[in-house]
């Protein structure tokens, strides 16, 4: 847990120090879990955000995108169900004045009796080595049994008590478990309050006719009231998508892991409307189509798994997370949900406008069914960044930092490096930046020794540096360095832009798909 502690330690520094991604109002002191993206961070997001649109909008004729506003009218979250039903249940520390989700502290007790299990497993894998049968160990060794019966008790105890809204049985099962306050070990617990996510704003000037409004805690609702302006101005025809990229708020009580749990961050949704019966066919379609964007990024194949829900919303007939070995173990990256017609039905229902397709090959008029497919921005971000940072020893025994960065989303593409600050290898290095930055994002470097150039670029996570050196004023020739193999090549300054952009083009990559 230390080693796992130091490691994202280490992650949310190195953010800070090369410029991807500050605290929020640092002067003061910051704001909790809301944070600034620095000069290179930008850059990255605004890649990975590219990805996406590319992938969805441009790759699919049948998906488009908009970009709403982010305040709306407020019986469209009434509509949403998010008035009544967006909450978490909190629950406060009398001694510490610290506030939790009840819910977390309870998952977090199961996932201890959890990890009591694995251990008793991993012992006893290493006892038997390759005649080791995890399964029938699992469901013969009476330790591990009685610790997956007891957490399996727990967790359905409290989905049991939160679908029924009965707080009192969650608050006593946080006393009947003992559970403490994980800073101050204090069991003074207040009772469970369920607290609303959304952030309230005024809109209108004054005080008396002011309108009470929201900041949305989704993209989605956005697309869905814009469904039939979008189906009608673009001739749209089901199945068809509607895709945004934007802002979302939530007050979470316990916003935590750096820019894993924010109350500002952005979503990266599509809705995609079907004819109803259709939708399992679409939503695996989503599932696969999904998974695959993520894997074409070539984080591991083994850092990714579905998290099918048992219990679904009242209104989805079928979703799944896409989890990603972050550095505190798998949790959600994406959702990927069967939403059926519920959205549009409450808000036709709420409005009392018409949100029906026209099926011109039937004649018949219908609410079509959704599939969704929503992915954290900054989530997706955090995964990347966090896998891409290594420390790695060298043959030398030197230790190189390097963001091994998909060279796709690397903000900056190459440096330019003068071997020396004279003899006209500056002048050189600037008209190669003056070519290649029509295409790419370059940099120019000329302080410190070459070396150290390297190892800067490396840790920025630039796939390649540009050396030029004396033999570059004769010859018009330089040496590539690459940032994950650390080999140099002579080439011609003409193939280099032939060079960078077989690396870094979405083409290339998303070709992968
Ligand atoms: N429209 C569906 C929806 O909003 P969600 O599971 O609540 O579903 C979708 O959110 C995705 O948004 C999550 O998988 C996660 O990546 C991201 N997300 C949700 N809450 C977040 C938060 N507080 N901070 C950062 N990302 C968040």
């Amino acid at each position: 847990m230390a080693k796992q502690d130091d490691l994202f330690k280490n992650i949310v520094s190195h953010a800070k120090e090369y410029g991807y991604i500050f605290p929020s109002s640092e002067i003061y002191d910051g704001l909790s879990a809301v944070y600034d993206y620095a000069q290179n961070g930008v850059e990255l997001k605004k890649n990975i955000r590219e990805y996406w649109w590319k992938a969805m909008v441009q790759m699919h004729e049948n998906i488009v995108g908009i970009d709403a506003a982010i305040l709306m009218h407020p019986t469209t979250w009434k509509a949403s169900g998010h008035v009544d039903a967006f909450n978490d249940p909190l629950i406060d520390n009398k001694d510490s004045k610290k506030r939790y989700r009840a819910d977390v502290l309870i998952e977090d007790y199961a996932e201890k009796i959890n990890q009591k299990a694995q251990k008793e497993i991993e012992k006893a894998r290493a006892r038997f080595g390759e005649a080791f049968n995890e399964q029938e160990f699992v469901t013969t060794n009476a330790r591990v049994v009685e610790y997956l019966a007891k957490k399996k008790e727990i967790l359905e105890r409290m989905a049991r008590s939160l679908e029924t809204e009965n707080l009192a049985d969650v608050k006593a099962l946080i006393e009947e478990l003992e559970i403490a306050d994980p800073e101050t070990g204090s069991k003074n617990w207040t009772d469970v309050k369920q607290f609303n996510l959304m952030f309230g704003t005024k809109l209108g000037a004054s005080a008396e006719s002011a309108m009470d409004l929201y900041l949305r805690p989704e993209t989605a609702q956005g697309i869905f009231v814009n469904f039939l302006n979008v189906q009608k101005s673009g001739r749209m025809k089901v199945p068809f998508g509607i895709a945004q990229t934007g802002k979302a708020f939530r007050n979470e009580i316990v916003a935590r892991q750096f820019i894993f749990r924010m109350r500002e961050f952005e979503q990266m949704e599509m809705q995609f409307f079907v004819k109803p019966g259709e939708e399992m066919q679409w939503y695996k379609y989503w599932k696969t189509t999904r998974l695959n964007w993520h894997l074409s990024l070539g984080l591991g194949k083994e850092n990714y798994r579905f998290h099918d829900h048992e219990k679904l919303a009242h209104y989805a007939n079928a979703a799944a997370d896409i989890e990603f070995n972050f550095p505190f173990g798998f949790k959600e990256l994406e959702g990927i949900h069967s939403r059926t017609d519920f959205d549009l039905k409450a808000h036709e229902k709420h409005s009392g406008r018409k949100l029906q397709y026209f099926d011109p090959e039937t004649n018949q008029n219908y609410v079509p069914y959704v599939v969704e497919t929503s992915v954290g921005l900054d989530r997706m971000f955090l995964a990347v960044f966090s896998n891409s940072l290594k420390e790695e020893t060298l043959e030398d025994g030197s230790v190189r930092t390097v963001l091994r960065l998909p060279a796709v989303l690397a903000p900056t593409k190459a440096a330019v490096l003068p071997l020396i600050k004279r003899d006209g290898l500056p002048e050189l290095a600037q008209e190669i930046i003056e070519d290649l930055k029509w295409d790419f994002n370059v940099a120019y470097d000329e302080k410190d020794a070459v070396g150290r150039r390297y190892r800067r670029q490396d840790a920025l996570g630039t796939p390649f540096c540009i050396t030029v050196d004396h033999q570059s004023l004769e010859d018009k020739t330089v040496t590539i360095r690459h940032r994950d193999s650390m080999k140099q090549d002579r080439v011609k300054v003409s193939e280099l832009k032939d060079i960078i952009n077989q690396e870094v083009s979405m083409r290339t990559w998303l070709q992968k798909i």
